[in-house]
């Protein structure tokens, strides 16, 4: 049939490769767990929570299946299931009031805001789990962006003020890290000064040393509320997405700043980022699986086309494998559970 007359192989298999053979040591299941690399294990989860106010509240956010939003008692609640399954951390986000918004942002510095009422409730619930706030501007501003704007511009060392400010009510409320998102330069320096001049020296800092921007963070937009606030891009302060060296510069910084861990997001699409940091710096290195990589997953499994169980652990394990130390993820207590078995 074939009109090609094909040359035969000459050399068996066994002379090509030298009688090694790589698929020995795959060739059962015991044998593969042996020589397994890499675990995901239930240490490596951080679960993201949205807040909302009000009270006995779980809504729905369209894009994010199975994600919600919560008031602030029902945090508690997921908090404590959160530790009964052992995940160390949670990470809070909230959904502010729009009536709370303006140009400045200014309801971060309400030391009975969203977030410090989530933490305090938490903390005095679930005092043995560690708790992560954003320290970023953009749930509490009217445009959506994670600084204070002026005149078309982010200003960057007001916005940084700010965020210290906010981070030391953080603190007093009981957060463990404070892990500013929004990349304005000088915010891990600012924010180590102004815990320690009151008296958190023990409160730690999650820099989100490298965020890029992003068309991932899409479904996050609906969850805070932020998606038909937000006029314009986030490109004068997050890393342009084609560059890799600018987020060692970036992350030398943070860290001289003193930052106690980083952390690249999105997560998936930038393993390679992941890996040169996690060589380079051999510091506590996170991933932030995003809304947008959730979303796809879960669209993907809705709709028959992935096993979306199967997807999610080996993206999570893919974290582990680039040499991240946690992942900050949605799938965070259905793998807890998971592995659990
Ligand atoms: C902003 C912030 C973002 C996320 C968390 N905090 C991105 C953005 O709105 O630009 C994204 C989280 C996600 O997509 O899951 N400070």
């Amino acid at each position: 049939m074939n009109k090609f007359s094909l040359p035969r192989q000459t050399r068996t298999v066994d002379e090509i490769t030298g009688s090694r053979r790589l698929r020995r040591m795959r060739k059962a299941d015991w044998s593969r767990r042996l020589v397994q690399e890499n675990h995901l294990t239930v240490d490596d989860l951080i679960w993201p929570l949205f807040l909302t106010d009000g009270e006995n509240r779980r809504e729905e956010i369209a894009a994010m299946p199975g994600v919600f939003r919560l008031s602030v008692d029902l945090a508690v609640k997921e908090a404590e299931r959160a530790a009964r399954l052992g995940i160390p951390a949670v990470a809070t986000f909230p959904q502010v009031d729009l009536s709370l918004k303006d140009d400045a942002g200014s309801e971060i510095l309400n030391s009975d805001n969203l977030i410090n009422r989530a933490t305090r409730a938490i903390k005095a619930a679930v005092p043995e789990i560690g708790i992560i706030t954003d320290g970023a501007l953009d749930p509490f501003t009217s445009h959506g962006h994670d600084g204070i704007l002026r005149d078309g511009i982010i200003v960057n060392d007001e916005t940084v003020e700010q965020v210290a400010a906010a981070a030391v009510l953080q603190a007093a409320a009981g957060s463990d890290i404070i892990a500013p998102s929004d990349m304005m330069d000088g915010r891990i320096g600012a924010i180590r000064d102004a815990l320690d001049a009151a008296g958190f020296q023990d409160v730690a800092i999650m820099s989100y040393a490298t965020k890029f921007a992003s068309a991932f963070y899409g479904p996050y937009r609906e969850a805070i509320g932020t998606q038909g606030l937000l006029k314009g891009d986030k490109k004068t302060y997050y890393i342009d997405h084609a560059n890799s060296d600018e987020a060692i510069r970036e992350t030398e910084q943070d860290l001289s700043e003193g930052a106690d861990m980083i952390m690249v997001k999105p997560g998936l699409p930038y393993l390679d980022i992941i890996r040169r940091l996690k060589d380079e710096f051999q510091m506590p290195t996170f991933a932030y699986q995003v809304s947008g990589e959730y979303a796809m997953i879960m669209a993907a499994a809705q709709n028959g086309w992935i096993d979306g169980d199967k997807a999610m652990m080996e993206s999570l394990l893919a974290f582990k494998r680039a040499g991240c130390d946690g992942i900050l993820t949605y799938f965070a207590p259905k793998v807890a559970e998971m592995l659990k078995g």
